[in-house]
């Protein structure tokens, strides 16, 4: 690797930190990079896409979840009878969670709502949506870190917690990142409070491998955006035509991986950076984790939670899970 000093310089402190991951994950073997850098303008509005495509279920199942279900969800919370904060990693446009605070809201719940994104853009939206479409909800949007806004609330711990991570994120770490997630997360509660978390079930193999090959190529798009992405902020130049997408599903392991293939022999500069590529050498971007009940069961008690409820949707394709933190 040569002159990184020379020309990370010109980076902002924002794109450095974007940098040095970059160079570090493609510098590891195997080659990765982080799904994490996805979402910038096109791969937000290609996700978009692809939960409204008919090949990806889980938006829909989750979708189905929270419409059907609102009122039995609230009825397993034990908050409800209590002043509780009803905080939300990661709420998006919160299509699915307004059903949830919609009736939180007529049942007089008292409560607050807490959407936290490092978004700034997907917290200033609610701002102004939430007041419209949920009259009379309380609400304050975080931006920042996950851990980092929950370790300002949980210094409130006469106040009850309900923890939302819906969408199957969660899917998006491995088996053992997401234990890690959830002790971490068990961390900043206090016996009785509770989360909410949606996790993608196993199901038929194809179903799941045609979730992440959809036929109309938005994931396929989303994933090499990742590429045409550090091309522009990381002065970087991936001949991006050179890279195909692929994506595997095993279902011993449960773990849906997608990867960017390279074609042929290259040698790509990021930033004065030069990494080495071999055809048909493959780039791991992500991880979506499928998982049976009992893992999810075994996963609950494994970090200090009882497994209390449980939402599928009418396929039992996807599991919304309450935990209660002991
Ligand atoms: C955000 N996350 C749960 C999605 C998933 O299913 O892993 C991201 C995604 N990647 C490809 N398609 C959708």
């Amino acid at each position: 690797m040569t002159s990184i000093d020379t020309d990370e310089r010109r980076l902002t402190t924002k794109s450095k930190d974007f940098y040095l991951d970059v160079i570090q994950s493609l510098t590891e073997v195997p080659k990765r990079l982080s799904s994490k850098y996805f979402y910038d303008k096109k791969g937000d509005s290609l996700f978009q896409a692809i939960m409204n495509s008919p090949d990806y279920y889980l938006t829909r199942c989750e979708m189905e979840i929270f419409k059907c279900q609102a009122k039995e969800i609230v009825d397993s919370l034990i908050a409800p009878t209590l002043d509780f904060e009803l905080i939300e990693l990661g709420p998006g446009n919160c299509a699915k969670s307004i059903h949830l605070l919609r009736t939180l809201v007529s049942a007089n719940a008292s409560f607050n709502y807490v959407p936290i994104d490092i978004s700034e853009n997907v917290i200033s939206e609610l701002q102004s949506f939430l007041p419209n479409t949920a009259p009379g909800l309380r609400f304050n949007g975080l931006v920042g870190d996950y851990f980092d806004a929950l370790a300002i609330h949980s210094l409130l711990p006469a106040t009850r917690k309900v923890v939302m991570c819906l969408g199957g994120n969660i899917g998006n770490m491995t088996v053992v990142e997401s234990n890690q997630f959830c002790k971490k997360l068990r961390s900043y509660l206090q016996p009785g409070d509770q989360c909410i978390i949606g996790f993608d079930l196993v199901k038929h193999p194809a179903v799941i491998k045609l979730a992440y090959d959809d036929r109309d190529g938005l994931t396929r798009d989303f994933n090499l955006n990742l590429l045409t992405r550090i091309n522009r902020e990381l002065d970087a130049d991936f001949r991006i035509d050179q890279f195909e997408h692929y994506c595997s599903y095993d279902p011993l392991t449960g773990a849906a991986k997608s990867y960017l293939v390279c074609l042929s022999d290259m040698v790509v500069d990021i930033s004065g950076t030069t990494i080495r590529f071999e055809k048909d050498e493959c780039i791991w971007t992500e991880i979506s984790q499928k998982y049976s009940k009992s893992q999810i069961h075994q996963m609950a008690t494994d970090n200090g939670f009882i497994h209390t409820a449980e939402f599928l949707d009418s396929r039992s394709w996807l599991m919304d899970a309450i935990w209660t933190a002991v």
